[in-house]
């Protein structure tokens, strides 16, 4: 199915793939490509750009969903039909609010969200980010203000661990030797430090390095608080997972030509496949192209005497070897892309491949992103004749 139907088509678009391979940039061309075709989309970004979340009128610290002002399309001389807001992922409010969804009384809520291990839990514990901005899909999927959710995923190392680190952080939360740690804890009253030293070892393994006095009956203190919630965590774990597995859900997934990020993104295909959930479409960003045009030495050194710079021989030669570099590149990707055709044959169902040039600059301003829009969707006009000068 082309892109352009998905986008149509689905309620959720989740983009995942390795690090900085350009999720945000390609969940963010998507977000547009759905507005300009109509669709009141909302994109749920993660730690975008500077100038990235500027250009779509966001500060970069603001959480709340924000409209896409329709002057800024005017200023770029998009058509937009449909809308754009743009939302921010905030691990700590997200989890914060489960907790207030979830904690059996205020006070309890109040003594988790002001316990000292709370912080750690709420960012940094490995996972974290990734259930809550499933969470949130959740959350936001049953909004009737929008008829497409695109969701970006965190900077994992490798794409698999946005599947999996739900799970994780349940686990590290819920392992058994938090449980036993917690019977200690619960049986006793207190606790001690001489009794518990093997068992902490293990729990702290499990939850993260800490030190200081007081640290373990802290730790005992909160997981009893947090053990209230474990069960409103799985079950919303299960609904989460299930959500991600219905037909309305398309999964894109995002790639550079380098071998690595290629081979993780068919390891994340096989994942899905594996799990009866398959992945719609593959998005090969900053494809380097051959130049339209190869010029002779001599060419170019007709071109800078013509363009009276003062550049002398050693510029042409420069502007040379650039072009072989080009060339060379254009030509290194055109192998990776063969090659990765023939891995995509083994799924039932290939994912359609879609290649995004390499644009000589960073992606920041609603006309560049707008570029990578229009590759995605082909049948999305230009609506000024010059619109396509950076590519
Ligand atoms: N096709 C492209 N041509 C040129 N620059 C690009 C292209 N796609 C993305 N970029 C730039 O590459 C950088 C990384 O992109 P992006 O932030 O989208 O990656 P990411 O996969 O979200 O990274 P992370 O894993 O850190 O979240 C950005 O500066 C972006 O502007
Ligand atoms: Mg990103």
């Amino acid at each position: 199915m082309p892109l352009s139907s998905l986008i149509q088509s689905r309620r959720v678009i989740l983009c995942a793939g390795s690090g900085g391979v350009g999720k945000t940039t390609t969940a963010a061309a998507i977000g547009l490509a759905a507005a300009r075709l109509g669709r009141r989309t909302l994109c749920l970004t993660i730690d975008p750009a500077k100038r990235l979340a500027q250009s779509l009128g966001l500060d970069r610290f603001d959480t709340d969903a924000r409209l896409v002002e329709p002057s800024l399309f005017r200023d770029a001389d998009l058509v937009v039909p449909g809308s754009l807001t743009v939302m921010m992922l905030d691990t700590k409010r997200t989890f914060d609010q489960i907790v207030e969804r979830h904690a059996s009384s205020p006070e309890a809520r109040d003594r988790i969200l002001h316990n000292k291990l709370y912080h750690y839990v709420s960012t940094a514990l490995a996972g974290t980010q990734e259930y809550m901005a499933m969470e949130k899909l959740h959350e936001v999927k049953q909004s009737p203000d929008f008829d497409l959710i695109v969701l970006d995923t965190p900077p994992t190392a490798n794409a698999l661990d946005f599947l999996d680190a739900p799970e994780r952080m349940i686990d590290a939360l819920d392992s058994a030797a938090m449980r036993w740690f917690l019977q200690a804890f619960q049986s006793t009253g207190r606790l001690s430090f001489n009794l518990l030293a093997r068992s902490a070892a293990l729990a702290i393994r499990g939850i993260g390095r800490f030190t200081g006095g007081g640290f373990l009956e802290d730790l005992a203190a909160f997981l009893a608080e947090l053990n209230d919630l474990f069960g409103g965590f799985r079950q919303r774990a299960r609904e989460v997972e299930l959500s991600l597995r219905a037909p309305d859900v398309a999964f894109v997934l995002v790639s550079s030509t380098s071998p690595l990020a290629t081979a993780e993104a068919l390891f994340f295909a096989d994942r899905l496949a594996s799990m009866r959930m398959s992945c719609d479409a593959l998005v090969v960003n900053r494809v380097h192209l051959p130049p339209r045009f190869t010029p002779s030495e001599s060419d170019i050194s007709a071109a800078i005497s013509r363009s009276r710079l003062p550049l002398g021989p050693a510029a042409s030669m420069r502007l040379l070897s650039a072009l072989r570099d080009e060339l060379r590149e254009a030509e290194l990707d055109e192998r990776r892309l063969r090659s990765l055709d023939e891995s995509l044959r083994r799924f039932a169902n290939p994912p359609l491949r879609v290649d995004v040039p390499a644009f000589p600059r960073d992606v920041h301003d609603l006309s560049a992103l707008d570029q990578i829009a229009r590759v995605l969707v082909r049948q999305l006009q230009t609506t000024s004749p010059d619109a396509c000068h950076h590519v």
